[in-house]
Protein backbone atom coordinates (compact mmCIF):
# COMPACT_ATOMS: atom_id res chain seq x y z
CA UNK A 1 0.00 0.00 0.00
CA UNK A 2 1.35 3.18 -1.20
CA UNK A 3 1.01 6.38 1.15
CA UNK A 4 -1.50 8.28 -0.46
CA UNK A 5 -3.72 4.95 -0.16
CA UNK A 6 -3.06 4.80 3.16
CA UNK A 7 -5.28 7.57 4.18
CA UNK A 8 -8.07 7.43 2.13
CA UNK A 9 -8.69 3.08 2.24
CA UNK A 10 -8.60 2.54 5.81
CA UNK A 11 -11.24 4.20 8.04
CA UNK A 12 -9.83 6.68 10.88
CA UNK A 13 -9.43 5.95 14.51
CA UNK A 14 -8.61 8.63 17.38
CA UNK A 15 -8.04 8.34 20.72
CA UNK A 16 -6.81 9.92 23.96
CA UNK A 17 -5.43 8.79 27.30
CA UNK A 18 -4.54 11.12 30.46
CA UNK A 19 -0.76 11.48 31.40
CA UNK A 20 -1.56 9.55 34.54
CA UNK A 21 2.57 8.49 34.18
CA UNK A 22 2.11 5.05 34.56
CA UNK A 23 0.00 2.17 32.57
CA UNK A 24 -1.50 -0.50 34.72
CA UNK A 25 -2.92 -3.44 33.78
CA UNK A 26 -6.48 -2.04 33.83
CA UNK A 27 -5.58 0.22 31.34
CA UNK A 28 -4.29 -2.04 29.18
CA UNK A 29 -7.08 -4.89 29.40
CA UNK A 30 -9.52 -1.59 29.06
CA UNK A 31 -8.61 -0.02 26.10
CA UNK A 32 -4.69 0.27 25.13
CA UNK A 33 -4.86 -3.46 23.80
CA UNK A 34 -7.19 -2.56 21.09
CA UNK A 35 -4.99 0.63 20.06
CA UNK A 36 -2.41 -1.65 19.42
CA UNK A 37 -4.52 -4.17 17.59
CA UNK A 38 -6.15 -1.18 15.93
CA UNK A 39 -2.95 -0.06 13.91
CA UNK A 40 -3.01 -2.98 11.52
CA UNK A 41 -6.99 -2.67 10.05
CA UNK A 42 -7.13 1.14 10.73
CA UNK A 43 -5.66 4.45 10.36
CA UNK A 44 -4.75 5.69 13.85
CA UNK A 45 -4.02 9.24 15.96
CA UNK A 46 -3.39 8.70 19.40
CA UNK A 47 -3.09 11.30 21.47
CA UNK A 48 -1.51 11.73 25.02
CA UNK A 49 -4.23 14.60 26.60
CA UNK A 50 -2.26 16.52 28.46
CA UNK A 51 -4.96 19.73 28.26
CA UNK A 52 -7.55 17.64 29.62
CA UNK A 53 -5.07 16.51 32.52
CA UNK A 54 -4.80 20.06 33.58
CA UNK A 55 -8.03 20.08 35.06
CA UNK A 56 -6.83 17.21 37.48
CA UNK A 57 -4.98 18.27 41.12
CA UNK A 58 -1.25 17.30 39.83
CA UNK A 59 1.46 19.50 40.05
CA UNK A 60 2.19 21.59 36.69
CA UNK A 61 5.80 20.82 37.85
CA UNK A 62 5.43 16.68 37.53
CA UNK A 63 3.32 17.26 34.15
CA UNK A 64 6.12 17.09 31.79
CA UNK A 65 7.80 13.75 33.03
CA UNK A 66 3.99 12.11 33.39
CA UNK A 67 3.53 12.85 29.51
CA UNK A 68 6.99 11.55 28.84
CA UNK A 69 6.35 8.70 30.80
CA UNK A 70 3.04 8.31 29.21
CA UNK A 71 4.78 8.12 25.57
CA UNK A 72 7.13 5.46 26.79
CA UNK A 73 4.62 3.40 28.31
CA UNK A 74 2.46 3.35 25.18
CA UNK A 75 5.60 3.06 22.51
CA UNK A 76 6.43 0.16 24.97
CA UNK A 77 3.34 -1.81 24.86
CA UNK A 78 3.83 -1.87 21.16
CA UNK A 79 1.80 1.72 19.83
CA UNK A 80 3.66 1.52 16.55
CA UNK A 81 4.84 5.00 15.53
CA UNK A 82 5.44 3.11 12.01
CA UNK A 83 2.09 2.25 11.80
CA UNK A 84 -0.30 5.23 13.52
CA UNK A 85 0.20 9.00 14.36
CA UNK A 86 0.97 9.24 18.66
CA UNK A 87 0.90 12.89 19.32
CA UNK A 88 0.94 15.03 22.61
CA UNK A 89 -2.80 17.23 22.69
CA UNK A 90 -0.97 20.29 23.64
CA UNK A 91 1.21 20.74 20.78
CA UNK A 92 -2.21 20.82 18.18
CA UNK A 93 -3.11 23.85 18.91
CA UNK A 94 -6.39 23.20 16.55
CA UNK A 95 -8.32 21.19 19.13
CA UNK A 96 -8.72 23.86 21.34
CA UNK A 97 -10.22 26.14 18.68
CA UNK A 98 -13.10 23.77 17.41
CA UNK A 99 -13.44 22.91 20.67
CA UNK A 100 -14.31 27.15 21.00
CA UNK A 101 -16.82 26.69 17.68
CA UNK A 102 -18.15 23.10 19.27
CA UNK A 103 -19.14 25.46 22.70
CA UNK A 104 -21.94 27.60 20.56
CA UNK A 105 -23.86 24.32 19.53
CA UNK A 106 -23.28 21.60 22.51
CA UNK A 107 -25.94 22.09 24.84
CA UNK A 108 -25.03 22.67 28.79
CA UNK A 109 -28.06 20.49 29.92
CA UNK A 110 -26.49 17.60 28.17
CA UNK A 111 -23.29 18.90 29.81
CA UNK A 112 -24.84 18.69 32.98
CA UNK A 113 -25.99 15.24 33.24
CA UNK A 114 -22.55 13.85 32.57
CA UNK A 115 -21.91 11.49 35.41
CA UNK A 116 -18.29 12.12 35.29
CA UNK A 117 -19.46 15.66 35.67
CA UNK A 118 -21.29 15.03 38.30
CA UNK A 119 -19.21 13.26 39.95
CA UNK A 120 -16.28 15.14 39.95
CA UNK A 121 -17.60 18.70 40.23
CA UNK A 122 -18.92 17.54 43.87
CA UNK A 123 -14.78 17.55 44.40
CA UNK A 124 -14.47 21.40 44.47
CA UNK A 125 -16.08 24.46 45.96
CA UNK A 126 -16.46 26.05 42.67
CA UNK A 127 -17.01 24.13 40.05
CA UNK A 128 -14.18 25.51 36.88
CA UNK A 129 -16.16 25.58 33.75
CA UNK A 130 -13.33 23.76 32.29
CA UNK A 131 -15.19 20.41 34.03
CA UNK A 132 -18.34 20.91 32.34
CA UNK A 133 -16.55 21.99 29.28
CA UNK A 134 -14.36 18.38 29.31
CA UNK A 135 -16.65 16.52 26.86
CA UNK A 136 -16.60 19.44 24.22
CA UNK A 137 -12.93 19.09 23.92
CA UNK A 138 -12.81 15.65 24.11
CA UNK A 139 -15.23 15.92 20.94
CA UNK A 140 -12.80 18.16 19.24
CA UNK A 141 -9.86 15.83 19.48
CA UNK A 142 -12.22 13.15 18.44
CA UNK A 143 -13.80 15.29 15.04
CA UNK A 144 -11.14 17.55 14.36
CA UNK A 145 -9.56 13.88 12.64
CA UNK A 146 -13.14 13.13 11.65
CA UNK A 147 -12.58 9.77 12.92
CA UNK A 148 -14.82 7.19 12.17
CA UNK A 149 -13.99 4.95 15.28
CA UNK A 150 -12.74 5.82 19.04
CA UNK A 151 -11.66 2.59 21.07
CA UNK A 152 -12.11 3.88 24.86
CA UNK A 153 -12.62 1.92 28.09
CA UNK A 154 -16.77 1.49 29.14
CA UNK A 155 -16.34 4.12 31.60
CA UNK A 156 -16.40 6.75 28.07
CA UNK A 157 -19.53 5.89 26.26
CA UNK A 158 -21.42 8.86 27.59
CA UNK A 159 -18.36 10.92 26.22
CA UNK A 160 -18.75 9.19 22.90
CA UNK A 161 -22.54 9.76 22.94
CA UNK A 162 -22.03 13.91 23.13
CA UNK A 163 -19.63 13.33 20.88
CA UNK A 164 -22.07 12.19 18.26
CA UNK A 165 -24.20 14.76 19.33
CA UNK A 166 -21.80 17.71 18.72
CA UNK A 167 -21.71 16.21 15.30
CA UNK A 168 -25.11 15.82 14.49
CA UNK A 169 -25.78 19.33 15.82
CA UNK A 170 -22.75 20.90 14.09
CA UNK A 171 -23.91 19.45 10.99
CA UNK A 172 -27.20 20.23 10.84
CA UNK A 173 -26.96 24.22 11.25
CA UNK A 174 -23.52 23.76 9.00
CA UNK A 175 -23.75 21.20 6.69
CA UNK A 176 -22.77 17.81 6.48
CA UNK A 177 -19.49 16.95 7.27
CA UNK A 178 -18.37 15.42 10.82
CA UNK A 179 -18.65 11.96 10.96
CA UNK A 180 -20.74 10.26 14.10
CA UNK A 181 -17.97 8.08 15.79
CA UNK A 182 -18.66 5.30 16.74
CA UNK A 183 -17.28 4.01 20.52
CA UNK A 184 -15.43 0.55 20.37
CA UNK A 185 -15.66 -1.15 24.23
CA UNK A 186 -13.81 -4.14 24.25
CA UNK A 187 -16.25 -6.82 25.64
CA UNK A 188 -14.52 -7.07 28.77
CA UNK A 189 -16.50 -4.65 30.43
CA UNK A 190 -15.50 -3.25 33.36
CA UNK A 191 -12.55 -4.78 34.76
CA UNK A 192 -12.48 -5.23 38.53
CA UNK A 193 -9.18 -4.85 40.78
CA UNK A 194 -7.61 -7.39 42.83
CA UNK A 195 -9.24 -6.82 45.33
CA UNK A 196 -12.00 -8.28 43.40
CA UNK A 197 -14.24 -5.44 43.91
CA UNK A 198 -13.25 -2.40 42.86
CA UNK A 199 -13.04 -0.91 39.09
CA UNK A 200 -8.99 -1.65 38.75
CA UNK A 201 -7.39 1.75 39.12
CA UNK A 202 -4.48 3.22 40.25
CA UNK A 203 -5.49 5.19 42.45
CA UNK A 204 -6.73 2.35 44.54
CA UNK A 205 -3.68 0.83 44.56
CA UNK A 206 -5.76 -2.51 42.86
CA UNK A 207 -3.78 -3.13 39.92
CA UNK A 208 -0.40 -3.47 38.27
CA UNK A 209 1.84 -1.74 36.04
CA UNK A 210 2.68 -3.15 32.79
CA UNK A 211 6.11 -2.21 33.64
CA UNK A 212 6.31 -3.80 36.83
CA UNK A 213 9.16 -6.34 37.03
CA UNK A 214 8.57 -10.00 38.18
CA UNK A 215 8.96 -9.62 42.24
CA UNK A 216 6.36 -6.52 41.96
CA UNK A 217 4.20 -8.86 40.12
CA UNK A 218 4.02 -10.87 42.64
CA UNK A 219 3.89 -8.59 45.10
CA UNK A 220 0.73 -7.12 44.07
CA UNK A 221 -0.30 -10.57 42.87
CA UNK A 222 0.01 -13.05 45.88
CA UNK A 223 -2.83 -10.41 48.01
CA UNK A 224 -5.04 -10.77 45.14
CA UNK A 225 -8.95 -11.75 46.34
CA UNK A 226 -10.08 -15.21 44.67
CA UNK A 227 -13.03 -17.22 45.65
CA UNK A 228 -13.81 -15.73 49.41
CA UNK A 229 -15.62 -19.17 50.31
CA UNK A 230 -12.36 -20.98 49.28
CA UNK A 231 -11.25 -21.28 52.64
CA UNK A 232 -8.84 -24.40 52.71
CA UNK A 233 -6.09 -24.78 49.46
CA UNK A 234 -8.46 -28.05 49.02
CA UNK A 235 -11.82 -26.69 49.23
CA UNK A 236 -13.25 -26.92 45.93
CA UNK A 237 -13.59 -23.64 43.90
CA UNK A 238 -15.58 -21.89 41.87
CA UNK A 239 -14.28 -20.53 38.97
CA UNK A 240 -17.47 -18.38 37.77
CA UNK A 241 -16.87 -15.73 40.97
CA UNK A 242 -13.28 -15.50 40.70
CA UNK A 243 -12.09 -12.41 39.28
CA UNK A 244 -8.52 -13.67 39.31
CA UNK A 245 -9.76 -16.80 37.10
CA UNK A 246 -11.28 -13.93 35.25
CA UNK A 247 -8.32 -11.97 34.70
CA UNK A 248 -6.40 -15.26 33.66
CA UNK A 249 -9.18 -15.51 31.16
CA UNK A 250 -7.78 -12.25 29.60
CA UNK A 251 -3.74 -12.70 30.33
CA UNK A 252 -2.99 -16.26 30.48
CA UNK A 253 -2.30 -18.46 27.15
CA UNK A 254 -5.85 -19.77 26.03
CA UNK A 255 -4.75 -24.05 26.00
CA UNK A 256 -3.81 -23.78 30.37
CA UNK A 257 -7.42 -22.26 31.08
CA UNK A 258 -9.51 -25.37 30.59
CA UNK A 259 -6.83 -27.29 33.58
CA UNK A 260 -6.63 -23.92 35.44
CA UNK A 261 -10.43 -24.18 35.93
CA UNK A 262 -11.22 -27.68 36.49
CA UNK A 263 -8.27 -27.52 39.12
CA UNK A 264 -10.08 -24.71 41.02
CA UNK A 265 -13.43 -26.59 40.83
CA UNK A 266 -11.92 -29.79 42.08
CA UNK A 267 -10.08 -28.24 44.95
CA UNK A 268 -6.46 -30.17 43.59
CA UNK A 269 -4.90 -26.73 42.83
CA UNK A 270 -4.75 -24.13 46.02
CA UNK A 271 -5.40 -20.02 45.10
CA UNK A 272 -1.85 -19.33 45.77
CA UNK A 273 -0.31 -21.61 43.30
CA UNK A 274 -3.15 -20.11 41.12
CA UNK A 275 -1.68 -16.82 41.34
CA UNK A 276 1.31 -17.72 40.44
CA UNK A 277 0.35 -19.08 37.38
CA UNK A 278 -1.22 -15.91 36.83
CA UNK A 279 1.81 -13.80 38.04
CA UNK A 280 4.21 -15.55 35.35
CA UNK A 281 1.20 -14.58 32.76
CA UNK A 282 1.90 -11.16 33.31
CA UNK A 283 5.56 -11.05 33.98
CA UNK A 284 5.47 -13.08 30.81
CA UNK A 285 3.39 -10.78 28.90
CA UNK A 286 5.02 -7.71 30.85
CA UNK A 287 8.85 -8.56 29.71
CA UNK A 288 8.99 -7.30 26.27
CA UNK A 289 6.75 -3.93 27.21
CA UNK A 290 9.81 -3.20 29.88
CA UNK A 291 12.48 -4.02 27.87
CA UNK A 292 11.46 -1.41 25.54
CA UNK A 293 10.78 1.16 27.65
CA UNK A 294 14.43 1.12 29.07
CA UNK A 295 15.27 1.13 25.69
CA UNK A 296 13.36 4.47 25.40
CA UNK A 297 13.99 5.58 29.02
CA UNK A 298 18.07 5.35 28.04
CA UNK A 299 17.40 7.51 24.57
CA UNK A 300 14.68 10.13 25.22
CA UNK A 301 15.69 11.90 21.64
CA UNK A 302 13.98 8.60 20.26
CA UNK A 303 10.50 9.28 21.71
CA UNK A 304 10.86 13.11 21.56
CA UNK A 305 11.15 12.50 17.69
CA UNK A 306 8.45 10.36 17.49
CA UNK A 307 6.05 12.87 19.34
CA UNK A 308 7.75 16.05 17.12
CA UNK A 309 6.89 14.07 13.42
CA UNK A 310 3.15 12.59 15.15
CA UNK A 311 1.64 16.39 16.44
CA UNK A 312 3.44 17.58 12.71
CA UNK A 313 1.45 14.56 10.62
CA UNK A 314 -1.78 15.52 13.53
CA UNK A 315 -1.49 19.20 13.06
CA UNK A 316 -2.23 19.16 8.93
CA UNK A 317 -5.25 16.93 9.29
CA UNK A 318 -6.41 19.22 12.12
CA UNK A 319 -5.64 22.27 10.64
CA UNK A 320 -7.59 21.67 7.48
CA UNK A 321 -10.90 20.25 9.09
CA UNK A 322 -10.71 23.53 11.47
CA UNK A 323 -10.20 25.85 8.16
CA UNK A 324 -13.72 23.88 6.89
CA UNK A 325 -15.55 24.34 10.12
CA UNK A 326 -14.72 27.94 10.20
CA UNK A 327 -15.30 28.65 6.82
CA UNK A 328 -18.37 27.18 7.17
CA UNK A 329 -19.03 29.38 10.19
CA UNK A 330 -18.44 32.47 8.51
CA UNK A 331 -15.40 32.78 10.27
CA UNK A 332 -13.34 34.06 6.77
CA UNK A 333 -13.97 37.57 6.14
CA UNK A 334 -11.54 38.17 3.02
CA UNK A 335 -13.87 35.49 1.13
CA UNK A 336 -16.24 38.64 1.32
CA UNK A 337 -13.26 41.02 -0.51
N1 LIG B 1 -11.73 11.40 28.64
C1 LIG B 1 -10.81 10.34 28.30
C2 LIG B 1 -10.46 9.57 29.56
O1 LIG B 1 -10.48 10.12 30.64
C3 LIG B 1 -9.55 10.87 27.68
C4 LIG B 1 -9.79 11.53 26.35
C5 LIG B 1 -9.63 12.83 26.04
C6 LIG B 1 -10.18 10.85 25.17
N2 LIG B 1 -9.87 13.04 24.73
C7 LIG B 1 -10.23 11.87 24.16
C8 LIG B 1 -10.51 9.53 24.87
C9 LIG B 1 -10.61 11.54 22.86
C10 LIG B 1 -10.88 9.23 23.56
C11 LIG B 1 -10.93 10.23 22.57
O2 LIG B 1 -10.12 8.41 29.47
Amino acid sequence: MNETDYGKSRKRVLSGIQPTGEVHLGNYLGALRQWVHMQDEYECFYSIVDQHAILGEGDPADLPARTLDMAISLLAVGVDPERCTLFVQSDVREHVELAWLFNTVAPVGDLERMTQYKDKSQRYDSTPVGLLNYPVLQAADILIYRADAVPVGEDQRQHLELTRDIARKWNARYGEYFPEPDAIIPEVGRIKGLDGEAKMSKSLGNTVSILADEDEVWGRVRSAVTDPQRVRRDDPGRPEVCNVFTLHKLMTDPSLIPDIEEQCRFGTRGCVDCKRIFAESLSRRFAPFRERAEHLRAHPDEVRDVLEAGAERARAVARETLDEARSRMGLCWRSAL
